[in-house]
C-alpha cells in the first residue's frame, strides 16, 4: 500500500528524532564518564527534556495527520512512541523536581548510593 506523503514525512521525522536521542544520550553517557558534571547533570536533564518535549509534540501531530488519512497502522506506530515519549518526559521532569528539591548535591548522593546496591 502506497502511504500518504505526509505520513511518511512524520515517520521519517519520528526516526530522525529517535537516532537524535540516542545520540545525545550516548554523548551525555561519554561527558559522564570523562569529566566531573557537578550541575552539568541538571543541564543534561533540562537538554534531554526538550528534545523528549519536542518530540511528544511532533508524535501528536503525526497521530492526528495518520488519523485524517486513515492510516491506522502509521497512527498505531505513532502512539505506541508516543506512550514511551511521555515516560521519558515524566522521568525528567521528576528528576529536574528532585534536583530543586534536595539540591544537586544530594541528588548526586542519592545515585552514588543506588549504585550501590545495584551491584549488591
Ligand atoms: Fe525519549
Amino acid at each position: 500500500m502506497r502511504g500518504n506523503d505526509k505520513v511518511h514525512k512524520d515517520l521519517s521525522e519520528a526516526l530522525k528524532a529517535e537516532l537524535t536521542a540516542i545520540n545525545q544520550y550516548f554523548l551525555h553517557g561519554k561527558m559522564c564518564e570523562k569529566i566531573n558534571i557537578g550541575n552539568n547533570v541538571k543541564a543534561q536533564f533540562e537538554s534531554d527534556l526538550a528534545l523528549e518535549i519536542h518530540a511528544v509534540k511532533h508524535l501528536n501531530d503525526a497521530i492526528k495527520v495518520a488519523t485524517e488519512v486513515g492510516d491506522n497502522a502509521s497512527r498505531a506506530l505513532f502512539e505506541e512512541i508516543l506512550g514511551d515519549e511521555e515516560e521519558h518526559v515524566d522521568y525528567l521532569e521528576g528528576q529536574l523536581h528532585a534536583i530543586d528539591e534536595i539540591g544537586i548535591e544530594n541528588y548526586l548522593a542519592q545515585q552514588l548510593h543506588k549504585g550501590d546496591k545495584e551491584d549488591n
